[in-house]
């Protein structure tokens, strides 16, 4: 039997068609963006997730000199999320970048590992969590749930958690 997996998402022509909220949280991933610690790819990456009690939480990539040290800015943020703030659910996440210090104009697409992650708190937090994807200038995505970009995905249910 052959199968087919689909799913929807918003594509918006720029950033005044977002709502208040969602562009706050934007302008936020854009500040966080300043933060990354990037000097061995010049790839600066921002993240901002807002979190049930309001709160907006900043997280940036920060690099080693071992180069697979690094760390991603998505799972910097989630894991400062996770030991912080354990008791809030994650409602949405706004990832922007700077490629090389030149404006971005298309939106960046996660990588495996952080699309992992992202799953992982999903199930850990028991609500989606929306994304909002966005160069600095261009369209922009908006998913409803981060498990929707990574479809089959491995889960704890099948170690029995
Ligand atoms: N990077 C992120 O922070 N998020 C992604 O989703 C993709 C890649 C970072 C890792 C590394 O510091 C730099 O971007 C280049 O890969």
């Amino acid at each position: 039997m052959l199968k087919k997996f689909e799913f929807e998402y918003q594509e918006l022509d720029a950033k005044d068609a977002l709502g208040n909220e969602d562009l706050e949280l934007l302008n936020a991933a854009y500040k966080a963006v300043e933060t990354a610690f990037a000097p061995y790819s010049k790839f600066k990456v921002g993240a901002a997730a807002r979190l049930s009690n309001g709160q907006i939480i900043l997280g940036s990539n920060q690099e080693s000199a071992s180069y697979p040290v690094g760390i991603c800015a998505e799972r910097t943020l989630l894991n400062s999320i996770g030991s912080q703030f354990p008791n809030e659910t994650i409602q949405a996440m706004a990832i922007s970048y700077m490629p090389n210090c030149v404006a971005s104009d298309h939106p960046l697409s996660p990588c495996g590992m952080c699309r992992q992650s992202l799953l992982d708190y999903e199930l850990r937090y028991k609500g989606p969590i929306r994304l909002i994807l966005a160069g600095q200038t261009g369209k922009i995505m908006v998913i409803a749930s981060a498990s929707q970009i990574l479809p089959f995905g491995f889960t704890g249910a099948i170690l029995g958690k």
